[in-house]
């Protein structure tokens, strides 16, 4: 099971990585861009395959703010944090010129809610804990430029009970570089175990955007 992941992310990576050098050296063509969909889904909708969240509806500025920092190694070296060191090396070959151009072209994507996909959560309980998160994410989950925090109603469930497990455990939010990721991870000190985490989750799935 272990060996046919890794050999399927192997596979990836090496298609990715040669799509992503052809484009890197032709650039500004949108269409070699596509290589990002080959984690993160077609149109950019997510794939829990590969655990590529969706990105299609995703803020700009947050969308720019991850890419830069990926890029940096601000996130996604920490050698736990398996799926963010997929990413990081996709990040690290873009140039300034071609981020703008990512934006540009992932603001063109049609944007469709994530499918829930988690069980076994109480959604009750999650309200509950959402409501230390509303003042940065929203009532409905819905994002805020001004408090720095995406938008988490819509995203694929499994990519955020991931994520709140990294930030917990340090994998996410801890290097000096992430100072946003570092006021999320203290946040998740209100998150007791991966029960109270499913819960949240579960909760945000009952928000629709
Ligand atoms: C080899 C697979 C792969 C490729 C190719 C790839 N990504 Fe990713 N990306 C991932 C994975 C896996 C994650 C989840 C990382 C995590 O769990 O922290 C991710 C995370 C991200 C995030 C963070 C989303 C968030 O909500 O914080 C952004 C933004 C992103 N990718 C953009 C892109 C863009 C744009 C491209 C194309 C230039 C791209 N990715 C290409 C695998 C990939
Ligand atoms: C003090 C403001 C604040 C509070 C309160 C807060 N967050 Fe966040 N959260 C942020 C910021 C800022 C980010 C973006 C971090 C970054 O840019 O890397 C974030 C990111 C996240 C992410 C990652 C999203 C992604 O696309 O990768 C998740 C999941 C998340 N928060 C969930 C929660 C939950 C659940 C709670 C409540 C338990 C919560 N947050 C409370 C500020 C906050």
């Amino acid at each position: 099971m272990f060996r046919k992941v890794v050999f399927r992310l192997l596979a990836v990576f090496v298609m990715a990585s040669a799509a992503a050098g052809s484009w890197a050296a032709e650039t500004h063509e949108p269409v070699n861009h596509r290589f990002c969909f080959t984690c993160h889904g077609t149109d950019g909708i997510g794939s829990e395959g590969i655990q590529g969240p969706r990105l299609a509806g995703m803020e700009s500025w947050y969308l720019k703010r991850q890419l830069e920092l990926f890029r940096a190694g601000g996130r996604g070296k920490h050698p736990s944090d398996i799926q963010g060191m997929e990413m990081q090396p996709m990040a690290a070959i873009l140039s300034d010129e071609n981020i703008a151009d990512i934006l540009e072209w992932a603001a063109t994507w049609e944007y469709v809610p994530a499918t829930p996909t988690l069980s076994g959560g109480d959604a009750t309980r999650g309200r509950q804990l959402y409501l230390a998160c509303a003042s940065c994410h929203g009532d409905a989950a819905q994002g805020s430029e001004a408090m720095n925090a995406p938008a988490l109603a819509g995203q694929n469930d499994w990519y955020l009970v991931t994520q709140l497990k990294n930030f917990k455990a340090g994998y996410r939010g801890a290097d000096p570089l992430d100072q946003y990721g570092a006021m999320m991870r203290t946040m998740t000190s209100g998150l007791a175990d991966d029960k109270a985490i499913v819960d949240v989750v579960s909760f945000i799935n009952t928000l629709g955007r």
